[in-house]
């Protein structure tokens, strides 16, 4: 089973699930990193690892549509499987949802489907609520909608601070995903 990585920016989660990866407890092959701009870090902690870093923007492809079907493209190029999104800032076309049928996973720093969007933490922070949290699902055509996976809660202390509180669910993030990802992988390399 051969899997890509989708990020857009910083990439910990990739980090988290690359370093899980080669100390062997994630199976499959991490086969291609791929983000939408050329300056985005994950590119480098890629290279650092030596996974395939592949960058393209909406811009140079001359568009939206063209932009997608470039990346369909290139994921079945590469072989593609199953496709992992961490921190991935924009919503997938639906031919690459349909590509890959319950093969596709989001994480998101929120007990969805409580504040979905680009800004999951702050938004429940803002809110005051006493949990929060992480989940993972898989994508559909939805902005951060399709079937839950798996959710692990964050308590929000009266000391946290919204930085505070990011460490946290950070955190979690990266001890959650990889572990969720090498279960869907093992499930799906016995179907
Ligand atoms: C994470 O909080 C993830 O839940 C959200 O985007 C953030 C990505 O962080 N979808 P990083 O780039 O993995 O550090």
């Amino acid at each position: 089973m051969r899997f890509a990585v989708l990020a857009s920016g910083n990439g910990s989660n990739f980090e988290a699930i690359v370093k899980a990866w080669e100390a062997g407890e994630i199976p499959g092959e991490l086969a291609m990193v791929f983000a939408n701009h050329h300056e985005a870090f994950v590119l480098q902690r890629a290279n650092k690892h030596q996974i395939p870093a592949f960058s393209f923007t909406v811009k140079e492809q001359g568009g939206k549509e063209a932009y997608e079907a470039a990346l369909l493209e290139l994921l079945q190029e590469q072989a593609i499987d199953f496709v992992i999104l961490a921190g991935y800032l924009r919503i997938l076309s639906k031919d690459i949802i349909e590509a890959f049928p319950k093969r596709i996973l989001n994480i998101h720093p929120s007990l969805l489907p409580s504040f979905p969007g680009l800004h999951g933490i702050q938004e429940a922070f803002d809110y005051g609520v006493k949990i929060t949290g992480v989940t993972v699902h898989y994508v559909d055509c939805g902005l951060d909608t399709g079937p839950i996976v798996a959710q692990e809660a964050v308590l929000v202390e009266k000391a946290d601070t919204l930085a505070s509180l990011e460490a946290k669910i950070h955190q979690v993030e990266h001890q959650l995903y990889p572990k969720v990802i090498a279960e869907c992988l093992k499930k799906e390399s016995n179907s």
